[in-house]
């Protein structure tokens, strides 16, 4: 008795000083948290923030197109969300003539506000626990697979019932834990969404590539939308006779700022963590997986950055693919450095240990541990050529324009909008460099036993990728919008040797690698729903939250800088002095407009200059537990008012999907003072900043 005692407290006191930073809750639930939020200096009530019988600032945060989050800042349905999330609607607007991308775009009225056709936001109505409806008719002894058909049919049931309560509605049933709850997300979703305001790319993206994933930072990461409805503020499709959308809440906006040890909180839709996985899981994405990708897309950037340097028609063609082939490869650096540097493999194994114990005498639990070691052997082989298979073939366009030509034709779908859509960006010098130097490390790296008959013939046959992907470019109608337009019209289309290299190395990698997959990933299923019901009853002392699955979450902390080597210490906030230190003009990334060269000589800036730094503020840094999709997420303060964009983490921080530590994870917000001072001074926008509530 007295052990277990003084066992809890231990487990208390080490738990405890996380408990303020990590963790995404959810916001349903978030009454059991408000209690540590409000020692930790918050000043609303749970309701505040979730509530289904009052407007509460959940109606006023957007599903950003389904990958980042919006929030709604004025009664006439203004929308903020990252630059970067609006990247592809400003460059879909983007010509030579016209380069939005380039000079940034302020609509200075609604007419001017340009329609994006394809983006939607969802706002949402309510969430519940629905797991008992989820379950209803499934008993311990069935067998996975038909509680899968189960799970399946009853969530059909309800996803039905809930589309059907109002217009333009639209719901799903998610797992938590593991399948051990599930919750019902019912959604509003508005698709006329216009484009307002957006910086120049040097202010939006500036710092780049280079800054991306790093602090200090200086970037002004935010673009301008409105959400347009009917004339009964209903979702409507596009049409000039739509108004803009009156929302039931907006944030007000604080122009306070903040300081270090300041409560901050971050609303949003974080995309996918894996915070219980077993060890050699980690073991694998920081040691194999991550190490092999990282290469793979450094060959593919490399071949873009050779191009884009060259010519400004191929920087823009190439700058929003460019972006996200970056994005990933330098988050799976920090990611790999960090989880070795915390030592999150031993620490698993650690646990594992202490768990195995404790479960030893209990059935349930006891065998989980080996058979996760069995599943991950066996499974690892697969999960690598299905990661190669990702990198290396379905990457390369001309492959990916033939498999979607395909699908087009087997769905009878009109192909001349993917054709021109696919030329306008494509340059194909880069495409050829970058399978060559993809298909000779799929050559070199993957095992012969996962390579389809189909590859070892052909490179048999060629005597080296570089002579078959030659092959493909003399051979394949795809290189021109003519000749891919011919060749679908014709009975040939699958023939074509991109078309065939497409489907017959989608066709192994479905039926050898993804099938065996598939089926390991429905065992650990169901290893990780026992493991994750285990490790509560373990650590009973301990608050589980569920891993990020792009439902809405609450994450809590506090405005803190780090230190991310030792003699280093990182201060929490970056000013427009920053800026001016970066600034080159034979840098791309650093190469600021003038006009921001001009005010920041003048100091003429306006009233958006902080007191407590004598600068206009840019960025700033906190504890906050976030992940992809939590780009554009609201930052607010102890009362509730917004105060920047969430828009990075700190790349030494981004093993926070898998093991979260608050001495080093920071997400990074642009300070919402940054934002105004560039579309007031910059953009000479100040009818928008009227539009808001600023305290
Ligand atoms: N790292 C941020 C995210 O994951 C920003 C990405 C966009 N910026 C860039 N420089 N590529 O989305
Ligand atoms: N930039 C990311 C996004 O687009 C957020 C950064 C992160 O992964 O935390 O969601």
């Amino acid at each position: 008795m007295m052990k277990r005692f003084f066992y809890s407290l231990l487990l208390t006191l080490v738990t405890i000083p996380a408990i303020a930073d990590e963790g995404m809750w959810l916001p349903v639930l978030i009454q059991q948290r408000i209690v540590d939020m409000q020692e930790n200096g918050f000043k609303l009530t749970a309701e505040d923030l979730y509530s289904v019988n009052q407007a509460s600032l959940k109606d006023a945060i957007v599903h950003f197109n389904g990958g980042c989050t919006g929030e709604i800042i004025s009664d006439q349905g203004l929308l903020i969300t990252n630059h970067h999330c609006g990247y592809s609607a400003i460059q879909s607007h983007s010509s030579l003539e016209h380069d939005y991308l380039k000079d940034g775009f302020w609509a200075m009225s609604l007419d001017e506000e340009l329609p994006n056709k394809g983006l939607w936001v969802a706002f949402l109505v309510r969430m519940e626990d629905v797991t008992d409806k989820v379950l209803a008719g499934y008993n311990e002894s069935m067998t996975e697979a038909q509680r899968d058909s189960i799970v399946k049919s009853n969530s059909a049931t309800l996803i039905n019932k809930a589309k059907a309560e109002g217009k333009s509605y639209k719901a799903s049933v998610e797992s938590m834990y593991y399948g051990n709850q599930y919750f019902l997300f019912i959604y509003q979703v508005y698709n006329d969404v216009r484009l307002v305001g957006a910086p120049p790319s040097s202010i939006g993206k500036f710092g780049g590539d280079t800054d991306n994933w790093m602090w200090p930072r200086h970037t002004g990461d935010f673009s301008l939308f409105r959400v347009y409805a009917d004339k009964n503020n209903d979702p409507a499709e596009y049409s000039k006779d739509n108004v803009p959308y009156k929302p039931k809440r907006h944030f007000t906006i604080s122009s306070k700022g903040v300081k270090e040890g300041d409560f901050t909180l971050v609303y949003g839709f974080p995309g996918r963590t894996q915070e219980y996985l077993y060890s050699d899981a980690v073991k694998y994405i920081s040691d194999i997986s991550n190490p092999h990708k990282i290469n793979l897309r450094t060959l593919r950037l490399d071949a873009q950055k050779k191009y884009m340097d060259q010519d400004r028609k191929v920087r823009i063609q190439y700058s929003s693919k460019n972006a996200s082939v970056s994005n990933s490869w330098k988050k799976w650096q920090g990611e790999m450095g960090g989880i070795i540097k915390l030592d999150a493999y031993e620490k698993k194994v650690a646990f594992e240990k202490e768990f195995a114990q404790w479960a030893a005498d209990k059935p349930e639990y006891n065998t989980l541990l080996d058979s996760f070691k069995e599943i991950y052997t066996a499974l690892e082989p697969y999960s690598f050529a299905r990661d190669y298979y990702n990198e290396s073939i379905r990457v390369n366009e001309i492959i990916s324009f033939a498999s979607s030509l395909m699908t087009a034709k087997k769905r009878e779908i009109d192909a001349a909008p993917i054709i021109e859509n696919f030329f306008k960006n494509y340059y194909q010098p880069i495409d050829y460099e970058s399978f060559i130097a993809l298909l000779s490390e799929y050559d070199k790296n993957v095992p012969a036993d996962f390579k389809p008959q189909y590859y070892k013939d052909n490179i048999a046959k060629f005597g080296s990728p570089k002579a078959w992907v030659d092959y493909i470019f003399e051979n394949s109608a795809l290189l021109t919008p003519e000749s891919a337009q011919s060749l679908f019209a014709s009975d040939s289309l699958e023939a074509d040797p991109a078309c065939q290299f497409s489907s017959e190395m989608a066709k192994y990698n479905s039926q050898e690698v993804l099938s065996v997959i598939r089926d390991y990933e429905s065992q650990l299923q169901l290893l990780y729903r026992a493991y994750m019901r285990g490790q509560m009853e373990f650590c009973e002392d301990k608050v589980f939250y569920p891993d990020a699955n792009s439902t809405l979450r609450i994450a809590y902390g506090k405005i803190r800088g780090y230190s991310p080597a030792d003699g280093v210490y990182y201060k929490p906030s970056s000013t427009i002095e920053g800026i001016m230190q970066k600034d080159n003009p034979e840098i791309f990334d650093y190469d600021i407009p003038q006009a921001l060269r001009d005010i920041y000589a003048s100091k003429d800036y306006g009233k958006w200059v902080s007191d407590a730094e004598g600068s206009v503020p840019v960025c700033f840094i906190a504890t906050n537990h976030t992940s992809g999709g939590n780009s554009g997420s609201p930052v607010i303060d102890a009362e509730g008012r917004l105060i920047g964009i969430n828009f990075d983490r700190v790349w030494e921080g981004t093993m926070s999907d898998v093991i979260y530590d608050a001495d080093i994870c920071r997400n990074i917000s642009l300070d919402i003072r940054y934002a105004l001072f560039i579309i007031d001074r910059l953009g000479g926008a100040s009818h928008l900043i009227d539009e808001m509530t600023i305290e």
